[in-house]
């Protein structure tokens, strides 16, 4: 389900991919996102998977270890876009508005990470998906990618978000990774979310 009310960074045809993408993964299943902000890429796959499926999402939850979320709040046409974001000094954790935003929609099946990513370790088992949107740096983007994709299960998708000439990091490490791992990069239709493709 979509619900434009959570403010986000993900537009109505990455937010349909992601819910195609979680419709596939199968009951008892693990979702990762990595970069969940105040939850409206989240509530999409929380709200479309089974309730038996563990998502859980890492974020760097204090507004003020985002460099750039300032600039893009106070801006009118991405607020006329993606809604406002409140940054008074009451709502600089993002966690809390998150909690808010899943409980508020009888969302049960989100995990908030308080790492981030990607972290030491992920002893939950095997990953049927996995969104990357959180560090959109190159070394940030390989990182993420060399430590989720030997975690995917055997039919899992890996995606990510922002493939595009704003983050050429995004691009160059996604690219990189796919050489490494020997795979295609699959980019879908009129969205910036790449997957390695095949699965
Ligand atoms: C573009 S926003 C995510 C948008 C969200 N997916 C949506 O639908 O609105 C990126 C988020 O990733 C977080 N972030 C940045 N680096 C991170 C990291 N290494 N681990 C986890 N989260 C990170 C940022 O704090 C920010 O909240």
């Amino acid at each position: 389900m979509i619900d434009y009310d959570i403010p986000g960074f993900t537009d109505k045809n990455d937010l349909l991919i992601l819910e195609e993408f979680a419709s596939k993964v199968p009951e008892n299943g693990i979702v990762v996102e990595i970069g969940s902000c105040v939850g409206r890429s989240a509530y999409v796959l929380a709200s479309t998977v089974a309730s038996s499926v563990q998502v859980y999402c890492y974020n760097t939850w204090w507004v003020d270890d985002q460099p750039n979320l300032d600039a893009y709040v106070g801006d009118q046409t991405w607020q006329e876009s993606y809604g406002s974001v409140d940054t008074s000094i009451e709502s600089r954790n993002l966690l809390s508005i998150f909690e808010t935003n899943m409980k508020q929609r009888g969302i049960t099946n989100v995990i908030p990470m308080h790492q981030e990513s990607p972290p030491e370790d992920f002893p939950f088992g095997e990953v049927d998906l996995i969104f990357i949107d959180g560090d959109h740096e190159f070394d940030g983007v390989y990182a993420d990618v060399d430590f989720w994709y030997p975690r995917l299960s055997q039919n899992g998708v890996i995606c990510g978000h922002d493939y595009c000439q704003h983050f050429p990091g995004v691009k160059k490490a996604v690219h990189l990774m796919a050489e490494k791992y020997n795979r295609e990069v699959e980019i879908m239709n009129k969205t910036t979310i790449w997957r390695f493709a095949g699965n």
